[in-house]
């Protein structure tokens, strides 16, 4: 690995504490509103540029959301529903005038079945394209778990209209291939049966005009045959012993670039981008950083990722949330946890899988989904007890304020902000939508 992979050490992870109220999220009402009844959502983003700011179209707010149409509308199979929801899973969108959650209409499936060439559709990031009027690439995960666990990150094109009714899509009917686990910059599933390889983000570096990707992704190497050395282990306690289990998390989060004027030609194949050593490792930590995005800010680069109680390795532990790391030298850091241990916004402890798939903006609002609420004084780790969710939670708005951050305020169900609109000029013009 080169001098510039920074690490999330098992020292920054013992920071890690829930409740926090500066960097925990709300407990949410068990009466929340559902978006849709027919439909179960997750991981959701808004449609943005390939600067990170979320846009609206001729006026209209759009998001995807990874989804499944429910079998049993009367919900009485909604557990396993829910819980087997991967093995379904495709790609829908909404829209809306106002972005607020209250009035998101379903527009159905995104992509063509045409464009899949595996089973499932999971997280990307949907991008209109730069310099063109309607052009949207779809950046997303194609995956399949069998005869041996695939996960692509790939990318299918298509067109967005909208007029005074609403908003649709053509295109989308093919889908491109974009890079796969090499095991030299992140682990394939030769080396690690359990390997991620997921959640293509796509986005201008400012220093240098390029594209780069982030995607969720595991070190290179045999799985069980790390040495958590002094780097991964940080300034321990006196007496602190490591456990042998440390070495089962080893989640990286991963980059390539896009050869110049790839973009322009709307060329991502494989062969225009190149793969990088990972920004951030977690080895010994975690192994899982899901999602992982960016935000350039106040000429510091914040990259968030989200992770799970049950991916910490070594008898570490933290809430599942959205963890965050910020660096003062540009994209390829070195970077620092934020709030020290690397903890942005965790569930409460009364209620640990309330939310998840948390996407903070460049205005540091943060959207999630509800997952899983437990009713009011039961045991919050028992899963008969719970409400499931499977649509937007509250969105809430946390403070960058250098290397820490502050939960400020709470919003609706599912609202989103736009930074901009589209039709514009250029990405950064901030003129009023134009239906
Ligand atoms: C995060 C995540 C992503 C993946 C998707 C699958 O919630 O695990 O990493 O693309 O969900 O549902």
């Amino acid at each position: 690995m080169t001098s510039y992979t920074s690490r999330w050490t098992i020292a920054d992870a013992l920071k890690v504490h829930a409740d926090d109220p500066t960097t925990t999220m709300p407990v949410i009402a068990q009466n929340f509103p559902t978006m849709d009844e027919s439909v179960m959502i997750w991981d959701t983003g808004a449609l943005r540029n390939i600067h990170g700011q979320t846009v609206t179209f001729k006026g209209w707010h759009v998001i995807w959301s990874l989804a499944v149409d429910k079998i049993d509308l009367n919900n009485d199979d909604i557990y396993d529903e829910w819980h087997s929801r991967n093995d379904r899973a495709y790609i829908g969108y909404w829209y809306s005038r106002t972005g607020n959650g209250a009035d998101w209409q379903w527009g159905g499936r995104l992509l063509n079945t045409s464009a899949d060439l595996r089973p499932h559709e999971w997280s990307g990031g949907l991008v209109m394209r730069e310099g063109t009027g309607n052009v949207v690439d779809m950046f997303y995960t194609s995956e399949a778990d069998s005869p041996i666990n695939q996960s692509v990150p790939s990318v299918s094109t298509g067109q967005i209209f909208a007029d005074a009714n609403g908003v649709w899509f053509g295109g989308f009917k093919t889908t491109t291939e974009m890079f796969s686990a090499d095991g030299i910059h992140n682990a394939n599933s030769q080396q690690d049966e359990y390997f991620d390889f997921r959640d293509p983000h796509p986005f201008v570096n400012p220093a240098d005009g390029r594209v780069y990707c982030l995607y969720e992704s595991n070190v290179a190497g045999m799985r069980g045959e790390f040495t958590i050395g002094s780097e991964e282990q940080g300034v321990l306690p006196p007496g602190f012993a490591v456990d042998a289990g440390a070495q089962y998390g080893a989640a990286s989060i991963g980059i390539a670039v896009l050869d110049d004027g790839a973009y322009k030609s709307g060329d991502f194949s494989t062969a225009r981008w190149t793969q990088l050593d990972p920004l951030v490792t977690a080895l010994g930590v975690n192994d899982q950083m899901e999602r992982p995005h960016i935000v350039f800010r106040d000429n510091l680069t914040y990259l968030f990722t989200i992770s799970h109680h049950s991916t910490y390795s070594g008898g570490l532990s933290g809430p599942d949330g959205v963890y965050g790391f910020v660096s003062e030298n540009g994209l390829f850091g070195p970077y620092k946890p934020l709030n020290s241990s690397g903890l942005v916004l965790g569930n409460p402890s009364s209620a640990p899988y309330e939310t998840y798939s948390h996407f903070v903006d460049p205005d540091g609002y943060v959207q999630a989904f509800i997952d899983t609420l437990p009713a009011p004084g039961e045991d919050p780790n028992n899963p008969e007890n719970f409400r499931i969710g499977a649509t937007l939670s509250p969105t809430v708005k946390i403070e960058l304020d250098g290397d820490r951050t502050f939960l400020s305020e709470v919003h609706g169900y599912g609202q989103v902000y736009a930074q901009t609109a589209w039709p514009v000029g250029n990405a950064w013009d901030h003129r009023p939508a134009t239906v």
